[in-house]
């Protein structure tokens, strides 16, 4: 039986993909590693918890001695790591955290991983998640294409291209093989509201500011979750080894239009009079160092795998914002902290 250790996959992004991977794959054992900070909650999996191919590892992977004990003890064939701190607001006020996690961590992984693998490391496999945030930023045109030059700006991305480069030299230096995939905004279920669309779904529901950077003319790239989900899935399974991909949803927006657009859905899924929810748009100071522009090229992926996301993003919006009014439960929980408490005391009996 194959067995495939999976980080971060109680955070946003990580739980679509050990959902997808433990209900697509029943002979594969399926290992979800995760600290459980405050952007990683298990209620996020407990439709497959019980699963016979599914196993929750409360661990931290700055911890370098129990990584390499739990790949003694649980023999991975390959690792999907997510595992990170992923908000670049955080990034700016504590940058170390970002250090620690995301390089220190993935060094850990890597380490532990080619100690394990070293007599077989063809048959292995170490994919890393990570971010369009490393190319940088654009102007008006452009895109970032597999082999853009590196130019991260924030610590965030700063963090994130560090690890890519481990994850590189790891390949050269001891032949671990490798992929690595770079994906740009994410939206969709599970998402912390601390990031712009479901904080902005929570703050309506609270009829609370709705916080936009500067003018709100910087411009991302939206891509559903579940969409990057089925990427991963299908780099890991045929991607070339050693290669990278870009991943994409070709669905640019300026922030202001956006928001604007999930107040005209919010209004109309609360029933309330049209332009109620844009009135609680207020312009805030600028997030420091604030990247204009990303878009992704993701040709690479679409002609060599066949992948191209599936959902119209208006249709991936509605279902978003459906998904955060019938889990008010969920948004008061994470809110409040005390869900983390409970489900940090189940796993450290
Ligand atoms: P998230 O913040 O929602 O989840 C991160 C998860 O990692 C959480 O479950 C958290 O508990 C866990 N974690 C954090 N520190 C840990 C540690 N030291 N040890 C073990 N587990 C730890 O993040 P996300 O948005 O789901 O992002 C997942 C990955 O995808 C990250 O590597 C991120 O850089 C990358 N990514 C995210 C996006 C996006 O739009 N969200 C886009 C591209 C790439
Ligand atoms: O591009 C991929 C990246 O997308 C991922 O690597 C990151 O992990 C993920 O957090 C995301 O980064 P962003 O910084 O783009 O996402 P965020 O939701 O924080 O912000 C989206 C845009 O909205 C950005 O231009 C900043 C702006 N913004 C954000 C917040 C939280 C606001 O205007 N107001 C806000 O309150």
């Amino acid at each position: 039986m194959k067995r495939i250790l999976i980080t971060g996959g109680a955070g946003f992004i990580g739980s679509h993909v050990v959902r997808l991977f433990v209900n697509s794959y029943p002979d594969v054992q399926i290992f979800n590693l995760d600290k459980l900070t405050y952007a990683g909650n298990l209620e996020n999996l407990k439709d497959i918890e019980q699963a016979e191919n599914y196993q929750f590892i409360h661990e931290d992977i700055v911890n370098a001695d129990a990584l390499h004990q739990l790949f003694t003890e649980h023999q991975f064939d390959s690792v999907i790591h997510l595992a990170a701190e992923s908000h670049v607001d955080r990034s700016i006020s504590d940058p170390l955290a970002f250090v620690n996690t995301n390089v220190i961590g993935t060094v850990n992984l890597l380490n532990a991983a080619v100690a394990a693998w070293k007599d077989d490391l063809d048959n292995k496999l170490f994919y890393h998640i990570s971010t369009d945030e490393v190319y940088g930023s654009l102007g008006e045109t452009g895109y970032f294409l597999e082999d853009t030059a590196y130019d991260p700006k924030s610590p965030y991305s700063a963090s994130k291209a560090s690890s890519d480069h481990f994850v590189r030299a790891y390949q050269n230096t001891y032949q671990l093989p490798i992929f690595i995939s770079n994906c740009s905004n994410n939206y969709g279920p599970h998402q912390f509201p601390e990031k712009l669309l479901p904080l902005c779904i929570n703050n309506v529901q609270n009829s609370k500011p709705l916080p936009i950077y500067g003018k709100g003319d910087n411009i991302r790239d939206w891509l559903y979750v579940e969409d990057h989900a089925r990427a991963i899935d299908l780099i890991f399974h045929q991607g070339k080894k050693g290669e990278t991909y870009n991943i994409g949803g070709f669905n640019e927006w300026k922030n202001i239009d956006i928001v604007k657009l999930l107040c005209a859905i919010m209004d109309r899924k609360l029933s309330q009079d049209s332009g109620t929810s844009e009135q609680l748009i207020t312009y805030v100071t600028d997030r420091a160092g604030h990247d204009m522009r990303y878009a992704i090229d993701a040709s690479k992926i679409k002609s060599e795998l066949g992948w191209r996301p599936s959902l119209q993003f208006e249709e991936g919006l509605e279902k978003t914002v459906d998904w955060y009014l019938e889990n008010q439960t969920w948004l008061d929980n994470v809110t409040s902290g005390s869900y983390q408490q409970y489900y940090h005391k189940q796993y450290q009996q």
